[in-house]
């Protein structure tokens, strides 16, 4: 964990835009955590009640925006806490972006006391996130927030 919390740190210290610095956090995350099969960040439009799909690696997804409220993530969108799910399957407000999903964790991004994104990870596997998964991306969460 220590060595994999370097490596992102190194990642958001880079001089490229912040988009790619983004992009390369999830490219290593997914090729670092075997059961991260998509991850990517969403991001407040403004000041609208709406999230928007930012840098991600994993299947295509429809969900480019997402209203609050609805899904993971638009939960998290109001409730600005992390959301761990087990089993998607026994989830109602749930929006499937592959029907090879089985879990997700969606944490959330605080900057200025604003909560104004998130990260979204997918998993293939059944209940697979530790409370080590929900410390490190906490941690990664507020380290992003220090670039923004
Ligand atoms: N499953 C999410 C939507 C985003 S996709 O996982 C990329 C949700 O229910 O909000």
């Amino acid at each position: 964990m220590i060595d994999l919390k370097q490596k992102l740190s190194s990642l958001l210290a880079e001089e490229v835009s912040i988009q790619e610095r983004l992009q390369k956090i999830c490219a290593y995350l997914s090729q670092e955590i075997s059961y991260y099969n998509w991850i990517g960040f969403y991001f407040r439009d403004g000041e609208k009640e709406e999230l928007m799909l930012g840098p991600y690696v994993g299947e295509h997804t429809d969900h480019t925006r997402i209203p609050f409220g609805k899904g993971i993530c638009g939960q998290v969108a109001v409730s600005g806490s992390t959301f761990v799910v087990p089993d998607v399957a026994e989830q109602e407000n749930y929006l499937a972006c592959s029907l090879d999903t089985k879990a997700e964790i969606v944490v959330p991004i605080f900057k200025d006391a604003k909560n104004i994104g998130q990260i979204d990870i997918d998993s293939h596997s059944i209940d697979p996130f530790t409370k080590e998964d929900t410390e490190l991306l906490e941690w990664l969460s507020q380290e992003v927030a220090k670039i923004l």
